[in-house]
């Protein structure tokens, strides 16, 4: 097992690749000025270009849609390679070795010896042989007229059919064998795809007959897998490939190399996630694009990370069955520890015998989209299933609801929500908040601590492109943003200086992102960001590399902000720990008037800023 790939190669390689060209070969860009390029968006629909990749940042961002990152992460969207495929990829373009920790090297490919490497191509290939052939069954085998019936009856045009691959597998044992399987070899790799099956004679057939055949792409666009619905009645009624090396279900979703490649998930920023092939297909028909689903399986946290790549908003919309709540309620559980930041997941649950398809037709895409508005977030479906398994006319009852929901909070990544929940659980036991923040055991913090600077907008923030973190965003968050744009300011904080002050996790990132770059002064935007992919700060340091200021140089308001942080900082905690004594044991006179005079100050300050 090769071991993870070295942080330090990973600066080095960035510096070594130009993301001008990365991008170049792939979307052809044109010169906009002062070291940036644009171009049509690759991932959505423009006339005019919004598409800005910055050669000094080394970072790419779209005004339209959002989407931005470094070239790693442009390989990662645009080319749908994994993070250890990308950066194989550029480090066979700068001609370099990717060294791994504990000095093993990697094996260009996916892994493995060249010869596994090409009989995994092979079975893609045999599988992407099998959809044409299906394909090809429903255009031209003299039964066609019932799959094509079929499909009609479903109420699915031609067009929607041709844009899912949908197929046909005729009746019979030997169709797809006798086309595709000439050889021993392609027989055998056939039945090492599922496609075909072995009988206790050894005699193979084919797996899957009279059925209309929905292929299922993997994150890279290649067929991997089939679903085949009967028709009609009949038993099974969905009939899938069995697990293979390339195709595992708890980390395909059907539908979403579609809705990413034609980027409805990055223009709505959300994605549905339904039960059905069926469900997919028909919402699309009514054009609504966003939509993926589970492959006969409960959600899995790979189909959730994958997602949230992506989105930032999950919608789950499942039947209003009981077999439809468990679902949601076990696809809430897995959510929990994947929320970061901005992300949220909703839940619908639709009346019982309805599901998304049923809907769709009978009521339209309008009422569907309706209802995806009206989803229940996250928290307001967790309280309404807690609140119907415990009996708060009990005596025990707020005992019990903070025991149902101790594990749950638990697992909670965000704390904001997990602050959202405790909350509101202490207004249903009727206990304080601190009450039930206590019975839970999280900690309680301000949401938003009491007279936290902020930067006043006017005081240089006034364009939303100037570079700065967004107007009311505090000082370190600023700094950041600023930091993160031009590296080299790293350089303008005294050696001094404790940014650790203030002791939020602003100030330990802001801190650790200064050591860095005093460490590796070379640094780029990229290499910087790449640094922190996978940990809860990528997201808001890409966010904040993307960003485009139109001040040359950002010196000036970064000594600003340092300025104010260092002198504001220590008064804010030391008024911090006289209020907390002075509620405690009281203070003495001199301490009285210390925190007078310190009060004094920071709102003398504060009138300062905002004139
Ligand atoms: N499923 C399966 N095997 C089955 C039944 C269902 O794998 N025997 C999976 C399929 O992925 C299917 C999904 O579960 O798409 C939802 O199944 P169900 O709700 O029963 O079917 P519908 O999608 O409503 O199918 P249809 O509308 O075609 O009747
Ligand atoms: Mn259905």
């Amino acid at each position: 097992m090769a071991g993870r790939i070295s942080q330090g190669f990973i600066d080095e390689l960035l510096t070594r690749v130009d993301i001008v060209d990365i991008v170049d070969a792939r979307v052809p860009l044109t010169r906009a000025g002062g070291g940036e390029f644009k171009a049509r968006c690759p991932f959505h629909d423009e006339k005019t270009p919004s598409f800005t990749v910055s050669q000094r940042k080394q970072f790419y961002h779209c005004f339209g849609c959002g989407a931005h990152g470094t070239a790693i992460g442009f390989l990662m969207q645009y080319s749908h390679m994994d993070f250890p495929e990308a950066v194989e990829n550029l480090a066979a373009l700068a001609g370099v070795e990717v060294q791994r920790e504990g000095g093993g090297r990697g094996a260009l490919g996916a892994g493995g010896d060249g010869a596994a490497v090409k009989e995994r191509q092979n079975l893609y290939d045999a599988i992407d042989e099998a959809g044409k052939f299906f394909r090809g069954m429903l255009r031209k085998h003299p039964q066609a007229g019932e799959a094509i019936d079929y499909l009609k009856g479903r109420g699915l045009s031609g067009r929607t059919v041709t844009h899912f691959g949908i197929g046909y597998a005729p009746d019979g044992y030997d169709n797809l064998r006798d086309a595709l399987g000439d050889t021993e070899e392609k027989k055998q790799r056939l039945v090492t795809a599922g496609l075909l099956k072995k009988n206790e004679w050894g005699k193979v057939y084919d797996r899957f007959r009279r059925r209309v055949m929905f292929p299922i792409v993997d994150h890279r666009g290649r067929v991997v897998a089939f679903g085949g619905r009967v028709i009609g009645d009949g038993e099974p009624k969905y009939l899938n490939s069995p697990e293979t090396a390339v195709f595992s279900k708890g980390a395909e979703l059907y539908g979403l190399y579609r809705a990413r490649s034609q980027g409805a998930l990055q223009k709505s920023r959300r994605c549905l996630v339904v039960e059905g092939y069926m469900d997919v297909v028909s919402l699309a028909e009514h054009g609504i694009h966003n939509a993926v689903a589970t492959l006969g399986t409960a959600t899995t946290d790979r189909h959730l990370a994958r997602l949230f790549r992506v989105v930032d908003e999950v919608v789950f919309c499942f039947d209003g069955d009981r077999a439809g709540r468990a679902a949601a309620w076990k696809a809430l559980q897995v959510c929990l520890p994947l929320l970061k930041d901005a992300q949220s997941a909703s839940f619908l649950l639709l009346d019982e015998g309805d599901d998304p398809d049923t809907l769709v037709r009978k009521a339209g895409a309008g009422e569907m989209q309706k209802r995806i508005a009206a989803a229940k977030p996250l928290p307001e479906f967790l309280l309404q299933h807690l609140r119907e398994s415990v009996d708060m006319n009990q005596l025990d009852g707020p005992a019990r609801l903070a025991e149902l929901a101790r594990p749950l909070v638990a697992r909670m990544g965000q704390e904001v929500l997990q602050q959202v929940v405790s909350d509101r659980l202490a207004a249903l036991a009727g206990l304080s908040p601190a009450e039930m923040a206590r019975s839970l055991g999280i900690g309680r913090r301000p949401l938003q601590r009491a007279g936290a600077e902020t930067v006043s907008p006017g005081a240089g923030t006034a364009h939303p492109d100037s570079g700065m973190a967004p107007a009311g965003a505090t000082l370190v968050e600023s700094a950041i943003s600023m930091l993160v744009q031009q590296p080299a300011l790293a350089q303008l904080v005294p050696a001094d200086a404790d940014l650790r002050a203030a002791g939020t996790p602003g100030a330990e990132l802001l801190a650790e992102l200064v050591e860095a770059l005093r460490a590796r002064p070379d640094l780029g935007t990229a290499a910087l960001v790449e640094r922190y992919r996978g940990t809860a700060n990528f997201a808001h340091l890409e966010k904040s590399a993307s960003r485009n200021h139109l001040l040359p140089d950002l010196a000036p308001e970064f000594r600003g902000i340092l300025k104010k942080m260092l002198k504001t900082w220590p008064r804010r905690r030391e008024i911090d720990r006289l209020v907390a004594k002075s509620s405690a044991d009281g203070l003495s006179p001199t301490e009285k008037e210390r925190l007078k005079n310190l009060m004094k100050a920071a709102s003398e300050d504060k009138a300062a800023a905002n004139a």
